[in-house]
């Protein structure tokens, strides 16, 4: 299964959209990674960029809704902490051998958890950001 921005997944944002594809993009290249039976090494980069890019990308989303004033940032931002954290957690639970069945599956959850944020939170502050 590939991740995709699909229309209703889009916020309205410009800015936010791009890097929401951006974000699928780099999880469908941890996927694709995961899927070849390789050990943890071979993988290492993708978790490290898909890492690295939900940081930027949180940030970005926060500097945008603390910029405008959006009333909900509090509770979103401790979204993002919580979020990050746990991805963390899944990815730094994958052993030397590579990840297993249950590794992924639980990644996916998470993923799926993102993809609901999306949809719901995301396109709230998109809706507020283009009502300014
Ligand atoms: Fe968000």
């Amino acid at each position: 299964m590939r991740y995709e921005l699909t229309k209703e997944l889009e916020t309205g944002n410009a800015i936010i959209d791009r890097e929401h594809k951006e974000l699928f993009r780099a999880v469908n290249a941890l996927m694709d990674a995961c899927s070849k039976g390789q050990g943890r090494a071979a993988i290492e980069p993708t978790i490290k960029f898909l890492l690295d890019y939900v940081n930027k990308h949180f940030s970005h989303e926060e500097e945008l809704q603390q910029k405008n004033k959006y009333p909900n940032i509090i509770a979103h931002k401790q979204f993002h902490v919580t979020y990050t954290r746990k991805l963390r957690d899944i990815v730094n639970a994958i052993p030397a051998a590579g990840p297993t069945v249950s590794d992924l599956s639980t990644l996916n959850q998470h993923i799926a958890v993102l993809v609901t944020h999306i949809r719901t939170e995301d396109k709230k502050v998109g809706a507020f950001l283009n009502g300014k």
